[in-house]
């Protein structure tokens, strides 16, 4: 059953596209909004101007079917998702979500909104944004009530639901997962729980608005602080010359822990992000969380340390790094790790750096002019004295161990 006619999804990326893909092969009328033009106009021919599996033949299909199409403007439907980023800016240390995305598409939606409507802010949120969204709307509509200013009684439902997917596999995910429904008010969520479930077939759990945007930021920040740990312990054994894959693996069999495994740092559009939101909303209350941003954010210097040591004892040090995304088997460059130690190793000119990234045809741009090298995996084996392994794609796994016999090897993430 659809309790709302049309639906209008504001921002078409990687989580609003396949929203509003997953909407529409359900039967509802799905309008995307980006001002991105090109997107609109790939999107409209049926093509995902990003890469998902299996997107590309849901897309086509819904948009062969007329129930997708995608425009630059926002124009009048009954439910609005808005799927905006919501990146961080770092002053000088201070780093401070950056909502003005939400700000804008807010106040274009306001524009079309009419009594009755129901307005969703899927994007991730620092606490208190869904409240302010209100106000940006009111602000636009004197003439319409919001439930920050007259509750239950408002002409305009407004609640925030965050998206909790994982790239790869969020068709899936977008329909099975569990979600969190944080309405203004009860009727708010009531309203945004009629819509989820016409996707949904996980469990919807309906609460506040404030408590679903800090649910968000806490299931982040939990994966960083647990990372932190590992990673600490990573630079804590080194120090003691100890194995930290041995240790970890020892401590885990105890029946209650369960240390993750260190790595490189930490990167992404999210966990690196954030906690970030939390920090800048309590910054006396947080002391843990932000510590473990800056023990992740600080574990790439480490690695460039050790490569430092290890490189002075060759004459002319050839190295190959191999993987620079911020996890394994994906292309997103985004925030990684792999990317900030390629970058420092070759301003610091530590020899020669041949990069291997086999999901990538050329640097990035932050990369380019540096003297860097893209080579083939066997080239950069064959040429390297030095081998730094940063990312754990499939490929790098199966490893001839004969090939690093004679080379300095350093495996940030323990799988040779
Ligand atoms: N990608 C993920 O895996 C993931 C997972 C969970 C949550 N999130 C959150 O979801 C939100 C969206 O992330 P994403 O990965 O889809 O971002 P994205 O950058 O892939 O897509 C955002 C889209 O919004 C468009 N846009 C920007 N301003 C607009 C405006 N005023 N009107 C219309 N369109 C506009 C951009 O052109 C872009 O196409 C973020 O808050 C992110 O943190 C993302």
């Amino acid at each position: 059953m659809n309790p709302v006619g049309k639906i209008s999804v504001i921002g078409l990326g990687y989580i609003g596209l396949p929203t509003a893909a997953v909407f529409a092969d359900r039967g509802v009328e799905v309008v995307g909004v980006d001002v991105n033009a090109r997107a609109v106009e790939s999107i409209n021919a049926g093509k995902p101007h990003i890469v998902e599996p299996n997107l590309a033949a849901l897309l086509r299909r819904v948009v062969e079917a007329g129930k997708l199409r995608a425009t630059t403007t926002v124009e009048p439907a009954d439910a609005f998702i808005i799927a905006v980023p919501t990146p961080f800016q770092d002053m000088e240390g201070h780093h401070w979500p950056d909502v003005s995305y939400i700000e804008t598409a807010a106040r274009a939606v306001a524009k079309v909104l009419k009594p009755g409507d129901l307005v969703i802010l899927e994007s991730t949120s620092p606490v208190g944004t869904t409240e302010r969204m209100c106000g940006w709307m009111a602000e636009e509509r004197p003439d319409l009530t919001f439930p920050t200013q007259r509750g239950e009684m408002s002409d305009i439902r407004v609640a925030h639901c965050p998206e909790r997917v994982l790239p790869g596999r969020i068709l899936d995910e977008v329909v099975n997962n569990a979600r969190v429904i944080g309405g203004i008010t009860r009727q708010c969520a009531q309203a945004a729980l009629g819509l989820y479930r016409i996707i949904c077939e996980g469990e919807c759990r309906p609460t506040n608005a404030r408590t679903a945007e800090l649910a968000k930021l806490t299931e982040n920040a939990y994966r960083d602080v647990n990372i932190a740990f590992a990673n600490e312990l990573s630079v804590i054994c080194d120090r003691l010359k100890i194995n930290v894959w041995e240790l970890i693996k020892l401590a885990n069999l105890h029946p209650r822990v369960n240390i993750l495994r260190p790595g490189p740092g930490v990167g992404g559009h999210c966990i690196a992000v954030d906690p970030w939101f939390i920090v800048d909303s309590a910054p006396e209350e947080s002391r843990l969380i932000r510590i473990a941003r800056e023990v992740n954010d600080h574990k790439p210097d480490f690695v460039c340390a050790k490569v430092q040591e290890k490189a002075r004892h060759l004459v002319e040090p050839v190295i190959a790094c191999l993987g620079l995304s911020y996890k394994k088997d994906v292309d997103d460059l985004r925030e990684s790790p792999a990317v900030h130690i390629v970058q420092k190793l070759a301003r610091d000119k530590v020899g020669r750096i041949l990069v291997v990234e086999p999901h990538i045809t050329r640097l990035p741009p932050d990369l380019e002019g540096l003297g860097l090298e893209l080579a083939g995996f066997e080239d950069a084996f064959e040429r390297a004295n030095m081998v730094v392994l940063l990312v754990d794609h499939m490929n790098f796994l199966e490893v001839d161990r004969d090939l690093l016999k004679d080379k300095f090897v350093i495996d940030t993430v323990g799988v040779w």
